[in-house]
């Protein structure tokens, strides 16, 4: 399996930091946000790893990661995002990376106090289709947030819903097999115009090939002040 790790966007919710530099450069306690993610996949032995990210700062990437192998990968690639489509179309310029083998996605402002080994070899060991991780927020509002049949599957993951169905939320670490691409290729642009990570779930569901399991340990995203805040006093702590 190969990691893709999409660090790309605007960082509009973290300005004016993200006027002088990537979103995912930003340190969280004491190294940079993007080490966070790569610590991530190298732990649950994902060594092959690609960063999507805006082409104007793949030169800032190379010179805090070097060829990564410093942080354990064995090999670091990179990919420029081109436009703000959205998770799913940055997604895409996965394809040529990928060919044809399983993928473990995160993005890239999601930090985790736990590991995600047990995930990717249950998803080794899935033969097809797709698995999310879930976790029990307070303020599920913010994310992606899965409903569940009475038999405990995921019936449907509603994208910042009003009114969430559950207080599940979808975690930004994704696994997927390799028919993600056509999968991203029959999703349309939601309201807010974007190719949706959410759609690309849903494709799944419709498939019955999602699979989910709990998260264990704790979960953060740094995209806003306060949660980079929070993410800098977790990762201090564990
Ligand atoms: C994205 C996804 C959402 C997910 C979240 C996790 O939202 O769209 O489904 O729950 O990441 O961090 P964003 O925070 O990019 O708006």
């Amino acid at each position: 399996m190969k990691g893709v790790i999409l660090a790309g966007g605007t960082g509009s919710r973290l300005r004016p930091l993200t006027l002088t530099t990537n979103k995912h450069l930003l340190p969280v306690h004491d190294r940079p946000m993007i080490h966070y993610p790569i610590r991530s996949l190298v732990d649950a032995g994902i060594g092959d790893v690609l960063i999507v990210t805006g082409g104007e700062y793949v030169g800032e990437f190379q010179r805090v990661l070097g060829d990564g192998a410093a942080l354990g990968l064995a090999r670091l690639t990179f990919a420029a995002q081109r436009g703000a489509g959205g998770i799913a179309d940055a997604l895409r310029q996965a394809e040529s990376f990928a060919v044809g083998e399983k993928l473990c996605v995160i993005l890239g402002d999601n930090i985790i106090g736990g590991t995600i080994k047990g995930p990717a070899e249950r998803f080794v060991a899935q033969k097809s289709g797709a698995r999310v991780l879930l976790k029990a927020v307070s303020d599920a509002r913010r994310y992606g947030v899965a409903e569940l049949d009475a038999r405990g599957r995921i019936k449907r993951i509603l994208e910042k819903p009003d009114h969430p169905p559950s207080d599940l939320a979808v975690v930004g670490i994704y696994f997927y097999d390799a028919d993600v691409f056509d999968v991203i290729r029959t999703l349309k642009p939601s309201a807010r115009g974007e190719l949706e990570i959410t759609g690309v779930n849903n494709a799944y569901v419709a498939r019955g090939t999602l699979e989910h399991e709990m998260l264990d340990g704790w979960w953060t995203d740094a995209g806003t002040h306060e949660s980079l805040a929070e993410a800098a006093r977790l990762a201090r702590g564990s």
